[in-house]
């Protein structure tokens, strides 16, 4: 699975040896992970509980019947509490993230309302420490663009869902309404890392998070690699004028 020593790959719009973006995107991270969820709520002017919340929705975890799902790339455990809000009293949710520090976050945050129903795992999209066919189902919001090894990452998806399961993935995507896109543009390389400054004291970090959006393949381009990870029935619906997408795949 590791790439050659001199495959490279981005990082924002820097071009970066593979084996190395990992580590700068954990810095981003480790960095903001006590104030993430406050920028969240500034930066999208509150519009990332809408998209999140269309996200649980996508999924229906079913009410009644046991429902094991994993959220990648977890951090704070946002999505984790709406499947588990949105699920009955036998849907579960691990969340599993590279950096132990949003982790933490997300445990603070869940305390104990969601005793025996949640669980917390450190580890990396691409190499998941979990057995074949597990989850019921998988989702990764805005996530997929940090892992430096997408197609690693969209295989084990497909790795550890059962038949039957769903992937689901919510991700920046391009802007596509005219007029939008030029005050998108502007807003988010003006005023995301000055803000991101302001609240975080990294404005770079925030830098960062505005170019690797811009990197991210468009929606056509990403729904084919799920569908080369294995994926079928792939989907993808673009909301709040292609800000953000929700591509969805089923292990069929
Ligand atoms: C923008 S945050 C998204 C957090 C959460 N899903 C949300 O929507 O609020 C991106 C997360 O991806 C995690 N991440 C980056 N690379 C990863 C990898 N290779 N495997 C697992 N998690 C990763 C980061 O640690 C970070 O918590």
């Amino acid at each position: 699975m590791a790439g050659s020593p001199d495959e490279t790959t981005h990082f924002g719009s820097q071009s970066v040896p593979l084996g190395e973006k990992q580590e700068r995107v954990n810095d981003v991270f480790h960095s903001v992970a006590r104030r993430y969820d406050l920028m969240n709520d500034l930066m999208s002017a509150g519009l990332h509980r809408a998209w999140k919340a269309a996200l649980a929705t996508a999924l229906s975890p079913p009410k009644k019947r046991a429902f094991r799902h994993l959220d990648v790339a977890g951090g704070t455990g946002d999505v984790a509490f709406r499947v588990l809000d949105a699920g009955g009293a036998l849907t579960h949710v691990t969340v599993l993230d590279i950096n132990g520090d949003m982790l933490e976050v997300g445990r603070e945050r869940a305390g104990a309302r969601y005793d025996g129903r949640i669980d917390f795992v450190e580890a990396n999209a691409e190499a998941l420490p979990i057995e074949d066919a597990t989850f019921d189902g998988y989702t990764i919001a805005f996530g997929i663009r940090n892992v430096p090894r997408i197609d690693a990452a969209l295989r084990e998806a497909h790795r550890v869902l059962r038949r039957g399961g769903h992937f689901l993935c919510l991700e920046f995507s391009n802007v596509d309404l005219p007029g939008l896109d030029a005050l998108y543009d502007a807003y988010s390389f003006n005023v995301i890392p000055a803000l991101g400054g302001l609240v975080t004291g990294d404005a770079e970090s925030y830098r960062y998070l505005v170019e690797s959006i811009r990197r991210f393949p468009p929606r056509a381009a990403f729904a084919r690699m799920i569908g080369e990870a294995g994926f079928g029935r792939v989907t993808h619906r673009a909301m709040t004028g292609g800000i953000v997408a929700i591509h969805s795949g089923w292990k069929i």
